[in-house]
């Protein structure tokens, strides 16, 4: 972990939705580089945390925030001011798909597509981050430094593939995978660009990262459907999108601003 190009040594992190599946991926890895790394989480104190090797009260904080709440934000930061500094890094990561107890019309025609989905989704992916980039991004301005990661999805570049989501027709009608996350992702590609130009003169770098699937003990029906639809043959693992935050939060990736990385086994290449 010593190599100097990708050292993140004492560089104060805040990750958020860093109790998901991939948020708990990028916290220890950060950790393994040395950050200091703040989580900002809405269901921290409601879920046990994951265990982080190498963690202590010294390089770890599990802070509960809502990034749909800008209070939540600012407490957040405060609090990791309080004990650190300014973060150095904010990846933002915390995310909807579909929202929780979502009517059956979630997965109906887009014509039904329930506009209360909507909101929720894009208050969480597009909004969230916007709030989030305002309230840290904009400490980070004010103290001359620092990397935002906004975390996309292949179904924010292209439209997801309608035809791997079928076999879950029922005889209540089609199946799809609804539209507000691609369009709520696709938000992100923008608003970093946005960013990017508008902070350059105070040295904050933003970036985005598009990730393809990650495997999760997807049904074999599905997992089938969408190998087939990557030119490498699998979903990606949960630890194989490490590499790319830690290149994006270090200096190593010093001269990119603006851009987006694709990691998605091929996905968007064909
Ligand atoms: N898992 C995949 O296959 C995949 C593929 C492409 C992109 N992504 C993106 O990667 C990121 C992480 O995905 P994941 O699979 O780990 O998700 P996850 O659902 O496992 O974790 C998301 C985390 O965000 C937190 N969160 C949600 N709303 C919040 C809010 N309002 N305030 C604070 N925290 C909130 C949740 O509590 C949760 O811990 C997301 O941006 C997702 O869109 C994931």
């Amino acid at each position: 972990m010593n190599d100097p190009l990708f050292q993140l040594d004492g560089r104060v992190v805040a990750v958020t939705g860093g109790l998901g599946q991939l948020g708990r991926q990028f916290t220890q890895t950060l950790l393994d580089r040395g950050a200091r790394v703040a989580i900002l989480d809405k269901r921290a104190g409601a879920v046990e945390p994951p265990e982080f090797q190498n963690a202590s009260g010294e390089n770890l904080l599990i802070l509960h925030a809502d990034i749909l709440q800008r209070a939540s934000l600012e407490h957040a930061l405060a609090l990791i001011e309080d004990r650190w500094e300014t973060p150095n890094g904010l990846i933002n990561n915390a995310a909807l798909d579909s929202p929780p107890n979502s009517p059956v019309e979630e997965n109906g025609p887009f014509e039904t597509y329930p506009e209360s989905s909507w909101d929720q989704v894009m208050a969480v992916n597009a909004k969230g981050v916007f709030l989030c980039c305002q309230v840290i991004g904009g400490a980070m301005a004010k103290a001359g430094r620092g990397s935002i990661v906004n975390v996309c999805s292949i179904y924010g570049l292209v439209s997801p593939d309608q035809r791997i989501y079928a076999y879950r027709e029922t005889d209540k009608g089609p199946f799809f995978k609804p539209v507000a996350y691609s369009a709520s992702k696709s938000s992100l590609l923008n608003l970093t660009r946005y960013l990017a130009t508008y902070w350059a003169p105070r040295g904050v770098r933003v970036n985005c990262v598009t990730f393809g699937g990650v495997f999760n003990r997807q049904d074999e029906e599905f997992l089938k459907g969408y190998t087939a639809r990557v030119p490498l043959g699998r979903m990606a693992r949960e630890d194989e999108y490490n590499g790319v935050i830690v290149f994006l939060t270090s200096d190593a990736s010093s001269y990119m601003t603006g851009s987006n990385v694709v990691l998605d086994g091929g996905w968007t290449a064909w």
